[in-house]
């Protein structure tokens, strides 16, 4: 039996004709930049993330460097952020004329640990950015009240936490601005790049909104040096249809992460944290182990597709690391061990019971 990581084309193959009257509609409209698509997902994306507004972009980096820019926040400043993140978090930083503030993640949770971003903060720090790392949400309610004691401003990752919640509150709603990620492989997937930013502010939504559009909020008239990092109008109507089915894609998730946590040999693996307080998402279902590379290969060889999610943390990728000097033991240790099992909305119950065996063979 093969068990492939993730296939997108039958992830989306049961909305095939959803997507194909969604494109018929949006052909015959005409309206292809800018219209009734990306302000009503805009509006249905805020309420799905409980704050005042939401502004759809182009794709999660972009929202990641809007949402600094918007903030004006001194340039050359720090941002902290956790060093075993997703490089694109710490390349929108770097994007915003700011400068990144490595620090290590909880060694248990994989997200940035509350007690390290305390103490990297000093005079330059001007904001924090959590990353909710593979669908489980950041301690936020202690970031939060981190980032009030020292008047800094936070930016949330949420590009791979659709839909996480700590205490009942959703990723997305907790920061000045935060940044989400459509990517198709995201639980909230488009069928090409997109991307939305979140916040209650109107004075940063009139901003953003302008700055990805050229910097102008009328035509020919631009207020701000802008990019453009317009949401695109298909991609808006495919993300209204999926947005409905986003609980339904989660619950599956939660119900495939179960069954590896019923399954799996603890002895052999080392699992997510569970925790009553925290609602995750499983937008990655990802295992320890000492000899990952030896367990990947053994799995491939029994048709089980397995990804790592990262080989590279972003301090020893070519392109980044003249730019840090640290050592970040608990990230490297993490990036050695770590391994993504299939778990996806096109995954059954028995292929992962299926899945389960296989490694509990290894
Ligand atoms: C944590 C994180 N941040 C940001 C991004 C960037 O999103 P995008 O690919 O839409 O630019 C990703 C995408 O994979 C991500 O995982």
């Amino acid at each position: 039996m093969k068990i492939p990581y993730e296939n997108l084309a039958d992830i989306n193959k049961i909305y095939h004709d959803d997507f194909l009257k969604t494109f018929k509609e949006f052909l015959d409209t005409g309206y292809f930049i800018l219209g009734k698509e990306v302000s009503s997902f805009e509006e249905s994306f805020a309420r799905y993330c409980d704050v005042q507004h939401s502004v759809g972009l182009a794709s999660g980096l972009d929202g990641l460097i809007l949402s600094l820019d918007a903030l004006e926040l001194v340039k050359g400043g720090e941002v902290i952020v956790a060093a075993n993140s997703y490089v694109a978090s710490v390349l929108s930083i770097m994007r915003a004329g700011l400068v990144p503030k490595l620090v290590e993640p909880d060694d248990d949770t994989l997200n940035i640990c509350p007690k390290n971003i305390k103490a990297a903060i000093n005079n330059k720090t001007v904001a924090i950015m959590p990353v909710h790392m593979y669908g489980k949400i950041c301690d936020m309610k202690e970031i939060m009240n981190i980032a009030n004691d020292h008047g800094l401003k936070v930016v949330e990752d949420c590009a791979q936490g659709h839909g996480a919640k700590l205490d009942g509150k959703i990723a997305g709603s907790w920061g000045d601005c935060n940044a989400f990620s459509f990517y198709p492989t995201k639980n909230l997937g488009a069928l090409g790049d997109a991307g939305a930013i979140t916040t209650n502010s109107e004075k940063l939504k009139e901003k953003i909104s302008a700055l990805r559009n050229y910097g102008s909020h009328q035509k020919y008239y631009n207020k701000y040096v802008g990019y453009n990092s317009r949401l695109d109008e298909l991609q808006a109507a495919f993300l209204n249809f999926k947005l409905k089915k986003l609980d339904e894609l989660n619950a599956h998730k939660r119900k495939l992460a179960q069954i590896y946590f019923e399954n799996l040999n603890t002895d052999k693996f080392r699992l997510p944290v569970v925790d009553a307080r925290y609602e995750d998402v499983f937008h990655i279902f990802a295992v320890r182990i000492n000899e990952r590379n030896k367990f990947q290969e053994y799995l491939s060889k029994n048709g089980i597709g397995t990804i790592i999610h990262y080989p590279i943390p972003p301090h020893n990728q070519e392109a980044l690391s003249e730019f840090f000097t640290n050592e970040y033991p608990v990230t490297e240790k993490i990036h050695d061990e770590i391994i993504s099992l299939p778990s996806s909305f096109m995954h059954s119950e028995d292929d992962i019971k299926y899945v389960c065996d296989i490694c509990n063979n290894f």
